[in-house]
C-alpha cells in the first residue's frame, strides 16, 4: 500500500555535505522525495518533536543536536514506506546496522545518527504534519 512516512537528515550528516548521498540511498531504494526543505530547528520544534523521549537521560544531548545545524526534513513517498525506509536506514546504533543502510554508510554514533525515521504510520502523520502543510507534498 502506498504511505508516506517523515525523515530528517539530521545534523552530522549536513554538517559533512551528506545531503545528497542520504538522498541518492533514499531514491535508490524505491522511495520518492515528495517534499523536502532544508532548516535550522528551533528549541521549542526540537523539543515538540522528541517529546516522546522527555524523560529519558540524553533528552537535552538530543534537543541540543539537533539545533546545532541545519536539518532536512523530508516525506517520502511509496510502497509500506514506514516499514521500508526504517530497513533503508538500519539499527539506531550504527554499530549494529546492517551492511548498505544509511546509518551503517554514513552514521557516527547512536546520537549522532544522521537520519529520523518514523516508527509508525501514526506517528508519520503527526510528525508530516508538524512541519509540512498539505500544498508542501507533492506526490
Ligand atoms: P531517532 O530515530 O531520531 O529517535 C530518537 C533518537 O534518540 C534516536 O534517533 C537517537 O539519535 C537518539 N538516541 C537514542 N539513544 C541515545 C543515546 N543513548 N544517547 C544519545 N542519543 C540517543
Amino acid at each position: 500500500m502506498t504511505e508516506r512516512t517523515f525523515s530528517i537528515i539530521k545534523p552530522d550528516a549536513t554538517k559533512r555535505n551528506l545531503t545528497g548521498k542520504v538522498n541518492a540511498v533514499i531514491e535508490d531504494a524505491g522511495l520518492r522525495i515528495v517534499a523536502q526543505k532544508r532548516i535550522r530547528m528551533s528549541r521549542a520544534q526540537a523539543e515538540k518533536f522528541y517529546d516522546v523521549h522527555a524523560a529519558r537521560p540524553f533528552f537535552g544531548e538530543l534537543v541540543d543536536f539537533m539545533m546545532s545545524a541545519p536539518v532536512v526534513v523530508q516525506v517520502l513517498e511509496g510502497p509500506n514506506a514506514v516499514a521500508k525506509y526504517r530497513e533503508v536506514m538500519g539499527a539506531t546504533n550504527p554499530a549494529d546496522a546492517a551492511p548498505g543502510t544509511i546509518r551503517k554508510l554514513f552514521a557516527e554514533s547512536v546520537g549522532e545518527n544522521s537520519v529520523h525515521g518514523s516508527d509508525s504510520q501514526e506517528n508519520a502523520k503527526l510528525e508530516i504534519a508538524q512541519f509540512f502543510t498539505d500544498d508542501e507534498i507533492v506526490g
